[in-house]
């Protein structure tokens, strides 16, 4: 039987992080409010610069920071499938699968703790662990770096940025964050409205607004300005169905569970993504996962970790049953599952309206024009070494 540590609190059901920006009153909280989302941090050891960002452009889209120089950053962050890849699971390194649904780069630069179960703590640490993963990048530190001295134009831009004689793969992944961290939707209607232009949002959202705030209970983990308390929680989604049938997946998932290390009665018996459980090794970690932001959402089906919701409907319907999926498919940790996800109650006008409500926590779709990538150039020229063979 799992069960929670005797400090446990109702209303506050994290134990992987312990830090909350939640009050409690008497055993209930209040959470902050929902609010304007202002700029993203900088971190002060790698602050922005145009040569830096426009390298960290051009890497982002550049498959060669990768294995076999096929799969980069925007092969599975795809700028008009929301960032994000809009399949159930995301589509992995040539020959793989991956074995959780993808997430989009827009306003990664606000969240403190990066990825479904908050591996990783900043974009510039993410980047290193997207380009080598086994599953994505599957990239090798020496080669990708002697890749990049092959390019010129990179040559130019990493001395430019970080002073270096040659780019260094380090200053690589700091440039993709610092390009990620433009990567940021702030003027959604919901922005707008709180505000003060109450005509930004429509009759119906500001209904979905107060069920959001209130009979629904959204609020209580999707607050403050990013829409997500950042804690962990196991909110009943069910795991990834294609596990049933595709064996590919099914190795991807045994292998992911074997790489981060589970112990072997784990390895052999578990059928879904313990999520929180891999940091903490707690079992009542199991099947928690970061509070995501609402934002950008609109471009970012399917939802949840394991991808199984294709609409904002189904989403705001699983929860209305309680955390129970329509074909009645839920958690497989169901001890860990939070108290604060119950049966709601709403009636079809008030999940419209929801739906409504949460299209608000977007804005226009952001598209970019991708960059045309600089060509490998050969280190020396002819003359140089025959000048060299020359002066030997
Ligand atoms: C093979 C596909 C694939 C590639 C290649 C890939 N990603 Fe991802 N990315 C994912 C998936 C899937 C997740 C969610 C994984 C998880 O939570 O375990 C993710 C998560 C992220 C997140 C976390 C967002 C959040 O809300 O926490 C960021 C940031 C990110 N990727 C950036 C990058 C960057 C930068 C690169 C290139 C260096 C990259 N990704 C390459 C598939 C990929
Ligand atoms: C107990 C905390 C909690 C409450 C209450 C809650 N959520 Fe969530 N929400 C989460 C977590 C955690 C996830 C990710 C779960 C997963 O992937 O397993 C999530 C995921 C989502 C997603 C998918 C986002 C994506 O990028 O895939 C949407 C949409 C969403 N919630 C909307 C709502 C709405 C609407 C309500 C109110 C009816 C609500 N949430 C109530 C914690 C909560």
């Amino acid at each position: 039987m799992l069960s929670a540590p005797d400090d446990c609190c109702y209303g506050v059901d994290d134990h992987t992080t312990g830090s909350t920006a939640q009050t409690i009153k008497g055993g209930m909280r209040t959470p902050p409010p929902l609010a304007p989302l202002g700029p993203p941090p900088i971190p002060a050891d790698n602050p922005q610069s145009p040569a830096k960002i426009e390298w960290g452009r051009y890497l982002f889209f550049d498959p060669r920071l990768g294995g076999d120089a096929s799969t980069g950053c925007s092969t599975c962050h795809e700028p008009d499938q929301g960032w994000s890849w809009a399949e159930d699971i995301s589509r992995g390194y040539p020959g793989t699968v991956h074995w959780r649904s993808n997430q989009t780069i827009i306003n990664a630069a606000y969240y403190s703790k990066l990825f479904w179960a908050g591996s990783s703590t900043s974009l510039e640490a993410q980047a290193r662990a997207a380009s080598k993963g086994g599953v994505a990048g599957n990239g090798e530190t020496d080669i990708m770096e002697a890749r990049l001295a092959l390019i010129p134009r990179y040559v130019a831009l990493s001395r430019e940025a970080f002073g270096t004689e040659w780019p260094l793969l380090r200053d690589a992944y700091r440039a993709i964050a610092a390009f990620e961290r433009t990567l940021v939707q702030r003027d959604t209607p919901l922005d707008r409205y709180l505000l003060g232009d109450e005509t930004a949002l429509s009759e119906e959202q500001i209904r979905g607004k107060q069920l959001f705030e209130g009979k629904a209970g959204c609020i209580q983990c999707h607050n403050g300005p990013l829409a997500s308390d950042e804690n962990y929680y196991n909110i009943g989604v069910p795991g990834v169905k294609r596990w049933e049938s595709d064996g590919l997946a099914q190795i991807t998932f045994r292998f992911e569970l074997y790489a981060k290390g589970v112990p072997e009665e784990l390895y052999r018996t578990l059928k879904d993504d313990p999520g929180a459980y891999f940091r903490s090794r707690n079992r009542w970690d199991m099947g928690k996962f970061r509070t995501p932001s609402l934002r950008y959402t609109l471009y970012t089906a399917p939802y949840m970790h394991s991808g199984q919701f294709d609409t904002l409907e189904e989403v705001v319907d699983f929860y209305n049953a309680g955390g129970v999926a329509a074909d009645g498919r839920t958690t497989s940790f169901p001890e860990t599952k939070s108290p604060l996800i119950r049966p709601l109650g709403l009636t079809g006008q008030e999940r419209e309206d929801l739906v409504a409500f949460i299209e608000a926590f977007s804005g226009e779709e952001i598209l970019i024009e991708k960059p045309e990538l600089p060509p490998y150039a050969p280190l020396f020229t002819r003359a140089q070494l025959q000048a060299a063979q020359e002066a030997k």
